[in-house]
């Protein structure tokens, strides 16, 4: 049987005139369950932690999954039962992530705004870490751990000032952001987290970005952070690890990240040169771990040739897949059984109402209404930031591993969208 690879979906490839994933067919799933559908891979999201493992092999380094990417349950089991920690940012994370099996101590909390709520509920978890976005929220911290009676566990998000050279959207490590402490202040901070006896200093934590496709500026970012290590433990208070966040990008459409292992080679000779190299080091990533492991499957419904422009109405929207509405993004869309003969340039639309909601633009294709499209690359921030606007219920997921398919996910129904509501 002829195998066609697709560049940037490892697991996706063509057996004939069918589109599988693993050992799965598209078309067969897409019947089965219906369409707007995501399908996960396992294999592709272990072995995009496997470079990350290569990577750190003989190290002391705890991988924290940025479950923000996709939090879906079994997405979340599969880390946790590969020894992946989490990096939360609300409450809710932290239910989900101890729902599917993590372990507390392996969790750290992110995010500049953690209300009191969940503060408690962190604690009272026994999370591994707080990663602190500002002065304020140091205090509070305090405030609420010494009413616990416990010490939570701190490190300070510093914001290197380092361009990322990704999309503004998606930069966080630049002055003008809202994260992190500043560089400058990092020091008198420590100094004033030190002292409180509600907080236990553990490490110091930065993420500079996301859709990172260079080294540099996280070999830059390394050396700011390390400065600041020097520093702060010439004060007398030691730094157990360091988190160096997320961020590492993925092949949409012809980016060229450098591979985990061989970013993590470089970052660790550097840690190496500079003395740090057996410290305990942590890491955030969300996007390189299940981006390319999804695809969402979409069943053409109408093609609307057009003056200007021909339009393929899909059954998938910006609801369920906001990248391209919200970032411009570009994700591959290709057909899950390719017709022979002619294509034509569409831009593939949803049926919401605004101009906003396309998935693709431009893209040549051979289709008529009832064919199965797959946009690729759509395991991270697709799902798990869908909604239910127009009052369309979120898609079913899928995942499988081999040729074994589990339903994680069922579709919601329009009843399940206004269930919380009520009549006055
Ligand atoms: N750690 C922190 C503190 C973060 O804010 C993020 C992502 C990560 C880790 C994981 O970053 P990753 O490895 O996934 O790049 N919705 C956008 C991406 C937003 C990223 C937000 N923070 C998108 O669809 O491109």
């Amino acid at each position: 049987m002829s195998h066609t690879a697709i560049a940037g979906a490892p697991f996706v490839a063509y057996r004939q005139n069918d589109l599988y994933l693993e050992d799965v067919k598209l078309s067969d799933l897409a019947r089965t369950h219906g369409t707007p559908l995501f399908v996960y891979s396992k294999a592709a999201m272990l072995s995009a932690l496997a470079a990350y493992q290569r990577g750190f092999a003989g190290r002391k380094a705890q991988i924290c999954y940025a479950m923000k990417a996709n939090s879906s349950l079994a997405i979340l089991q599969v880390f946790a039962q590969a020894g992946c920690g989490f990096d939360i940012v609300s409450g809710g994370e932290l239910s989900r992530a101890l729902a599917a099996g993590a372990d507390a101590k392996k969790i750290i909390f992110s995010g500049v705004g953690k209300t009191r709520a969940e503060m408690k509920q962190a604690l009272q978890a026994g999370i591994g870490c707080f990663n602190v976005e500002s002065e304020a929220e140091l205090d509070v911290l305090h405030e609420v751990a010494t009413r616990l009676g416990v010490q939570a566990p701190v490190s300070l998000r510093v914001n290197p000032n380092v361009d990322p050279k990704t999309h503004p959207y998606i930069s966080t490590g630049l002055k003008g952001n809202k994260f992190g402490v500043a560089h400058e202040r990092a020091l008198v901070v420590y100094q004033h987290a030190a002292r409180l006896s509600g907080l236990k200093v553990v490490g110091i934590d930065c993420h500079i970005g996301s859709q990172i496709t260079e080294t540099t500026p996280y070999l830059d970012a390394m050396d700011r952070i390390l400065d600041l290590v020097t520093e702060i433990e010439k004060t007398g208070i030691h730094i157990h690890h360091i988190d160096f966040g997320g961020g590492l990008g993925i092949n949409y459409n012809g980016d060229t990240p450098p591979p985990a292992d061989a970013l993590w080679a470089q970052l660790l000779a550097k840690l190496d040169a500079r003395g740090y190299g057996q410290r305990q080091l942590m890491i955030e990533p969300g996007r390189s771990l299940v981006g390319n492991a999804g695809v969402c499957l979409t069943e053409v419904i109408y093609t609307k040739p057009g003056e200007q422009k021909n339009f393929c109405i899909v059954d998938a929207a910006m609801n369920d897949l906001p990248r391209p509405a919200m970032y411009e993004a570009f994700h591959q869309i290709v057909a899950v059984q390719p017709r022979a003969g002619s294509a034509l340039t569409y831009d593939v639309v949803g049926p919401i109402c605004e101009s906003g909601d396309w998935l693709g633009r431009d893209r040549l294709l051979n289709v008529q209404s009832g064919d199965m499209l797959a946009v690729l690359s759509a395991g991270a921030y697709c799902m798990s930031m869908s909604s239910n606007y127009n009052t369309r219920g979120r898609p079913a997921e899928v995942l499988v591993d081999g040729a074994q398919v589990h339903l994680i996910r069922q579709r919601e129904s329009a009843f399940d969208t206004f269930a919380l509501e009520s009549l006055v």
